[in-house]
């Protein structure tokens, strides 16, 4: 919009990414042979949740998917550390396996938030998988059963991932850094 876009650097090109995802969906199909529902965090990861649904079925995994937006309170590059819900589930979780998909695992507050919120509606299992793992970041003690990528700390924009709601329709994943 203005004269001072962020410089955009290739961290992960989308090539890498989809051979990556179609390595999760694998891993993902051979320890759940059973139904099981995927339970999407939006925003951010509805670009990999795409992809990643769609690896499964080729894989052999045909889960129910559900959707809930989370938020954190704030717009800017660093998570304020409160977490709500924007927009609920429609689908019960009771008794059911559940499978947590999310963009960025960064300070875990977000995951454990939904981690929590699903056991406490009586799911029977909740695993997690996440594109990217931030694991120097981490403020609360959670891990993600299944990763992608562990990246450093820059903030990274793309493949659903935004800078203030832009940028999310990159293939590939990239860092930020202000233009001087
Ligand atoms: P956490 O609750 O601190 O683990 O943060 C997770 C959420 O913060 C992710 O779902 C993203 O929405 C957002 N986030 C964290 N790091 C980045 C980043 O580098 N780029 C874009 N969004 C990020
Ligand atoms: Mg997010």
């Amino acid at each position: 919009m203005s004269g001072d876009a962020p410089r955009i650097d290739v961290l992960i090109e989308g090539d890498e990414i989809a051979r990556r995802v179609d390595a999760l969906a694998a891993a993902i199909a051979a320890d759940e042979p059973g139904d099981f529902l995927v339970v999407v965090v939006l925003k951010g990861s509805f670009v990999f949740a795409a992809d990643l649904i769609r690896a499964l079925e080729r894989a052999g995994a045909s889960p129910h998917v559900d959707f809930i937006t989370l938020a954190s309170y704030g717009a800017g590059t660093a998570s304020s550390g409160t977490v709500r819900v924007a927009h609920d589930l429609s689908e019960e979780v009771a008794g059911r396996p559940v499978l947590l998909v999310d963009d960025i695992l960064e300070s875990g507050r977000t995951l454990v938030f939904a981690r929590d919120a699903l056991l406490a509606r009586g799911a029977a299992r909740v695993r997690s998988c996440v594109l990217l793992d931030k694991p120097d970041r981490r403020a609360v003690e959670i891990e993600a059963d299944y990763v992608g990528f562990r990246i450093g700390n820059d903030f990274v924009v793309g493949y659903g991932l935004d800078l203030a709601h832009r940028y999310r329709g990159l293939s590939y994943i990239g860092t930020v850094s202000r233009k001087r």
